[in-house]
């Protein structure tokens, strides 16, 4: 990946004091609920296709640390991380935790420390396994934001648990569950997508957001962007709010 060749911008909101621009509606996948049933059944399958793994893991190894704690939530049996943050997991430097919907998944992802299940739709309260409140450095979640019903709730939650500094990286490509998307996603193109992503980030407190191109697409490759912000203060401990939409 040469990232200097692909477009990077900074996002900008519309209307950065004004109230979350989503409907319920936008949020609201065609087959909602049900969650826990729908991952039941283990996919040991990737999402994402080879090039893009391998511009993902490349991606990584540029903004991940080495020491500290990184959080992989809507995570399963593959975390995509690079060599050099599996070899940091496994030397103790960096603890890497999961949280996902499908334990033998979870259980065979080797970059995971401690993992757990967890519907974020039903309860948008990150709990970091082993009872871990806190403290991360950096956060990853790949092809699932357009999965989450009450994502501000979700970052608002992993923002209040990450440390001065730390980032969230959003990965987003072009495929998906249709029946589990959240509306809106089935209805827009990429840049909005990728728009509805950064307000996310905005309205759930997250600042100096940018959106980068990792993979541009083709017909015969998966395109591949991240969504990213920084926790610029560290936070006072609000708890998770109602949402005004
Ligand atoms: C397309 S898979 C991507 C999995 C993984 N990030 C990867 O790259 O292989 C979508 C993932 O979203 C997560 N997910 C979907 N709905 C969720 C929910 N309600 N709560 C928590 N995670 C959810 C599940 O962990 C599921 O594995």
């Amino acid at each position: 990946m040469d990232s200097g060749q692909l477009p990077s911008r900074s996002y900008i909101p519309k209307s950065p004091h004004g109230p979350f621009p989503y409907s319920p509606a936008d949020l609201t996948p065609m087959d909602v609920g049900n969650d826990s049933s729908f991952y039941n059944v283990p996919r040991f399958v990737t999402h994402i296709d080879d090039n893009a793994i391998l511009n993902l893991r490349k991606y990584y190894d540029s903004v991940l640390p080495r020491q500290g704690r990184i959080l992989d939530f809507c995570s399963s049996w593959i975390s995509h991380y690079p060599p050099e943050v599996q070899d940091a997991a496994a030397a103790g430097t960096l603890d890497v935790l999961g949280v996902g919907m499908n334990a033998p998944e979870l259980s065979k992802n080797p970059a995971l420390k401690g993992w757990a299940v967890q519907d974020l739709n039903e309860d948008p309260e990150v709990r970091l396994p082993g009872s871990r409140e806190g403290n991360l450095d950096a956060s990853t979640c790949v092809v699932s934001i357009d999965y989450l019903t009450r994502p501000v709730e979700v970052l608002q939650s992993i923002r209040r648990q990450t440390n001065e500094g730390g980032q969230v990286h959003l990965i987003v490509s072009s495929r998906c569950f249709p029946s589990k998307a959240v509306g809106r996603w089935l209805d827009v193109g990429e840049e909005e997508r990728l728009d509805m992503v950064g307000d996310y980030l905005w309205w759930s407190g997250w600042r100096n957001i940018e959106i980068q191109t990792l993979v541009v697409g083709t017909w015969r490759r998966d395109p591949l962007w991240v969504v990213r912000g920084e926790n610029i203060a560290k936070s006072a401990g609000t708890p998770v709010g109602r949402v005004l939409v």
